[in-house]
């Protein structure tokens, strides 16, 4: 069957780290998209603890999809095939997905399509939202390649140049923590709770970013991976430092959140010019940034001026649910592979916490 005028309906499932999320989407078009937020159950740790997600994630995942089918207006006779993260991410969450969707694939006889959750991230800028006064898109997209993927998320932070659906080369990554990470642990320290990157955003919009220089890292290098950690170390002895003698103001606050974040989107935004002078043949069609740090205004301010003398555009997720993890990323890239990759041979289907972008699945 030729399936070129054919725009697939995919349930998307992702539970690869805390969020329990389903999400249906119609090509690229979100019609639902249903996060259960695992936050408030993490926060007591001050990170994710695995067996309390694997927990909530069985608790929550089949009211999550029902949810997302409802909202949608979708019934399981209109869902074409259901996306799944299979990896990377926690081992017990990514197995509830696993498990739950071999079990209802098999029930409701649906295809399945496995998916990178990364894949997912870096794809997450092409969503479209969903609106009756708009002509549906046409799909499959006509997409101009390559393209370079910006992630920037909890876990992971990555240039990957996109050269077709299933083609992406790592150009640069981190080699320590990823930048949510290390936002999360400074906040961390600064007692913001979890996690911390939303409200370093909102304290440091009232700071000044100068007040406290952070050494930038890497400066010496011309590679362009990047390391947050050396960050997380000055930031832990200038704060020792000034709390020595009393707690921090709330102004000393702001201006250290200010001046904290500045330094580790200066650190992205200068590796991302060293890897855009390094790579002056390649003629990207469009930088897609994506990952749950995406959501940060300040960052995408940054991101965009660090492109404008290479004359890229910076395209961003419609809204801050699709930049943290979610299942209407993970619906998009089955819809954009439904042709070849929705399968209903998935019995033997696995969770592979390790899984790296691009690697073969
Ligand atoms: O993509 P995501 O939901 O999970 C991973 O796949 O890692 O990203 C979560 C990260 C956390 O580190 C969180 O602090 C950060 O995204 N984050 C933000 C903002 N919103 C979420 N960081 C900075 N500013 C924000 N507004
Ligand atoms: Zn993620």
């Amino acid at each position: 069957m030729k399936l070129t005028n054919f725009t697939p309906t995919i349930l998307g499932i992702d539970t690869s780290c805390d969020d329990t999320s389903a999400a249906v989407v119609r090509g690229q078009v979100v019609l639902s998209n249903v996060v259960a937020s695992q936050t408030q159950l993490h926060q007591p740790y001050g990170g994710v603890f695995p067996t309390v997600a694997k927990q909530a994630h069985l608790a929550n995942i089949y009211p999550t999809i029902e949810i997302a089918l409802k909202r949608a207006q979708v019934t399981w006779d209109g869902i074409d095939a259901i996306a799944i993260t299979i990896g990377p991410g926690l081992a017990p969450a990514l197995e509830v997905g696993v498990e739950t969707v071999k079990t209802i694939a098999a029930k409701k006889n649906k295809k399945v399509i496995a998916i990178n959750h990364m894949e997912g991230h870096a794809f997450s800028g092409l969503l479209v939202s969903h609106s009756r006064q708009q002509a549906v898109p046409e799909f499959p997209p006509k997409i101009s390649w390559p393209i370079l993927a910006v992630t920037v998320s909890g876990g992971h932070t990555e240039f990957v140049k996109i050269d077709g659906l299933r083609e992406f080369k790592v150009l640069g990554k981190t080699i320590d923590d990823a930048a949510g990470e290390c936002l999360d642990k400074v906040g961390r320290m600064l007692n913001l709770g979890y996690p911390a990157g939303p409200v370093m955003e909102e304290f440091a919009k009232l700071g000044n970013s100068k007040r406290y220089p952070f050494p930038l890292p890497m400066t010496t290098t011309n590679s362009s991976d990047m390391s947050f950690s050396g960050l997380k170390t000055a930031a832990r002895n200038l704060l020792q430092e000034l709390t020595s003698k009393q707690d921090l103001s709330k102004q000393e606050l702001y201006d250290f959140a200010a001046s904290f974040q500045a330094r580790v989107f200066d650190h992205i935004c200068n590796k991302l010019t060293k890897l855009l002078k390094n790579d002056s043949e390649q003629q990207y069609s469009q930088v897609l940034l994506g990952g749950g740090v995406a959501a940060n205004m300040t960052l995408r301010k940054m991101l965009r001026k660090t492109l404008k003398p290479f004359s890229l555009t910076l395209t961003c997720p419609i809204n801050k649910r699709v930049c943290g993890d979610n299942g209407a990323m993970i619906a998009l890239v089955g819809a954009l592979n439904f042709s070849n990759r929705a399968n209903t041979d998935y019995k033997s289907l696995e969770r592979l916490p390790r899984l790296h972008i691009g690697e073969k699945i």
